[in-house]
Parts: structure tokens; sequence; C-alpha cells
């Protein structure tokens, strides 16, 4: 992979509050390039010899001490559940089929389609669902996303939406196995 990490002279410092040197931008340009090298034949060694249309699956395809970057294939019926990303900023690149993600807007749950070429990035604090998208169900191709988290992901949180309109966390859990 080549470094898509160096900041542009004269763009401004990252927070210092943040435990990253890295911004969304920085992010958002990373899973860009990782998706057309993927697209590209790059990561060929890496991806499986079917896609399974019923099981959610992912591979880290980059890990340094600042970022690592997964690439995701999304089944119809499987939903991330509602989750963080603990300490990481992330983001993402669309690069095949459509996602819906249902974001936590602090009162309520908003969704959005995410369509190839489409990209997002999470600051600290996202809390999200994401499922591959019901229109693109019927398609023979894979639903693929590119993800990129800084620091690397190392856990997430999981939550429910109360009956008073306000999240629970119900578990955290260690994200060895995969990200999303
Ligand atoms: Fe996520």
């Amino acid at each position: 992979m080549t470094s898509t990490l160096s900041r542009p002279a004269g763009t401004a410092a990252p927070s210092h509050h943040l435990p990253t040197r890295l911004r969304p931008a920085d992010l958002l340009r990373l899973t860009d390039q990782t998706a057309s090298d993927v697209l590209d034949g790059r990561h060929d060694d890496v991806l499986p010899e079917y896609w399974d249309r019923e099981k959610r699956w992912a591979t880290r395809l980059h890990f340094d001490d600042d970022v690592d970057v997964w690439l995701i294939s999304w089944t119809p019926d499987e939903s991330t559940d509602l989750h963080d990303h603990a300490g990481s900023l992330g983001a993402l690149t669309v690069l095949s089929g459509a996602l819906t993600e249902y974001r936590w807007t602090g009162s309520q749950l908003r969704a959005r389609t995410l369509e190839e070429g489409d990209q997002a990035s999470f600051p600290l604090g996202w809390v999200h669902d994401v499922v591959r998208s019901s229109s693109r169900v019927v398609t023979s191709e894979p639903t693929l996303s590119v993800h990129a988290y800084s620091p690397p992901l190392t856990a997430m949180s999981y939550y429910e939406v109360t009956d008073s309109r306000s999240l629970k966390r119900t578990k955290t859990v260690l994200t060895d196995g995969g990200a999303a």
C-alpha cells in the first residue's frame, strides 16, 4: 500500500485532544485509495474463493501504529447492531453495492444510504448500525466496503435504544476478529 498519510503543507494540525495524528480526511483518502487497490486486484490474495451470501466477512488489509484498514462484505440479513468504535475515528468507502446506515442523532436513529463510491467518516462518539441496502439484495455482486480506523480499532461498545429515547450500553467487546 502506498502511503497516503502525510498531511499536505499548510493544512491544520489535528486537534491535540484526539488520540491520533490523523484526521477524518486522511482516513477518507486512505479508504478511497484502498478501494481502488482492491478493484485493481492488489488484494486478490486475501479475497475468498467465493462470496458467502449469508455470512458477513471481513479481513484486515493493513495495520500499523496509526491506522488499520479492513475490507468487509455485507449480506442481506446481517446488521452490525448499534455500536461505536471506542476511542477510534473511522471512515469508509463503499466499493460495490450499497449500505444503509442508521446513525444515532441523540434522540433518534437517522437513516442514509451509501452507494458505490460514497464515503462517510465517523468522529469519536459516533454510534451507528450498518446493513446491506435491501434495494440491492437481488444483485449477484457482493456488497463491499473498505473501513479505516485510527488509532487501530481495539474495541466496540454496543447499544440499544430505550423507551425514553436514550441509548443504553449493553456490552463492550474487543475486536480481534473483525470491524464494522
Ligand atoms: Fe461502525
